[in-house]
């Protein structure tokens, strides 16, 4: 069940018997020469989508721009202050607790968004703690977590990409998008095979040490199938998660 493909009522019904909603989190960012530049929203929104297919979870809209500021030297990158995107979380979520929501799961697709996401909770807490002090509201709960650290995940996409996984325009990912979007498959050369690793500073250093994008990684290695094995995997801890923490 998807929030923007749902009418007022059908929220106000799911919300009679659940307080609990999915919001899909991640970046618009280059992926590198074949990975589109929605990969790191894509992946938690395609997961997303299936978990709330499948369990009658209520999947809100995606939060699709993050922290990409080191990307910023290739063109379609959209980033946003650490301060913004706190700004805006906390604006989306006081929106879903005014209507009632006491849980909100926020399935992330960047790690570079980690650190910001950790820091709007905070200011959420601060909010209810500060706000409603007395009040009998129960307090509004919020969880991280990030897709491929999901059960069983990690281990199925090393054991699908034993070689050239690496951490950026990972094979895995792209798989993921490819899935989700056949019509979107690129072919393409990788030079050299595996991208090299290294440190991340600003969005220029970036570009220098990784001209294509990539680091560590061999994306040409990606199929749709694979992405389907990973989907399924991500989809059951989902699942499994979600209802424990709507419940908790
Ligand atoms: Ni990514």
């Amino acid at each position: 069940m998807q929030l923007h493909l749902s009418s007022w009522p059908e929220i106000e019904a799911y919300l009679a018997k659940s307080r609990a909603i999915l919001i899909p989190i991640g970046s618009t960012e280059q992926h590198g020469p074949n990975g589109l530049l929605g990969t790191d929203a894509l992946c938690p929104e395609i997961i997303g989508k299936r978990a709330g297919d499948e369990a009658g979870i209520l999947v809100g809209p995606t939060f699709n721009v993050g922290q990409a500021q080191h990307h910023m030297a290739f063109p379609g990158t959209i980033t946003l202050r650490p301060s913004t995107m706190i700004a805006a979380m906390l604006d989306w979520s006081q929106s879903l607790t005014r209507h009632g929501f006491e849980r909100i799961y926020w399935l992330n697709g960047h790690g570079g968004n980690i650190a910001t996401i950790t820091a709007a909770f905070s200011e959420m807490y601060h909010g209810v703690t500060f706000q409603q002090q007395g009040s009998n509201r129960p307090p509004l709960r919020c969880m991280l977590r990030n897709w491929w650290e999901l059960p069983g995940v990690m281990d199925l996409c090393r054991q699908l990409f034993p070689v050239g996984e690496g951490s950026h325009a990972t094979p895995s990912e792209v798989s993921v998008t490819w899935f989700g979007y056949p019509e979107a498959q690129k072919k393409v050369e990788m030079t050299p095979k595996i991208a090299p690793n290294g440190p991340i500073y600003d969005a220029e250093d970036y570009r220098r040490r990784f001209p294509d994008g990539r680091i560590g990684s061999d994306p040409s290695q990606a199929t749709v199938e694979a992405g389907g094995k990973i989907v399924e995997a991500a989809v059951k801890g989902v699942i499994a998660e979600f209802r424990s923490f709507a419940a908790s």
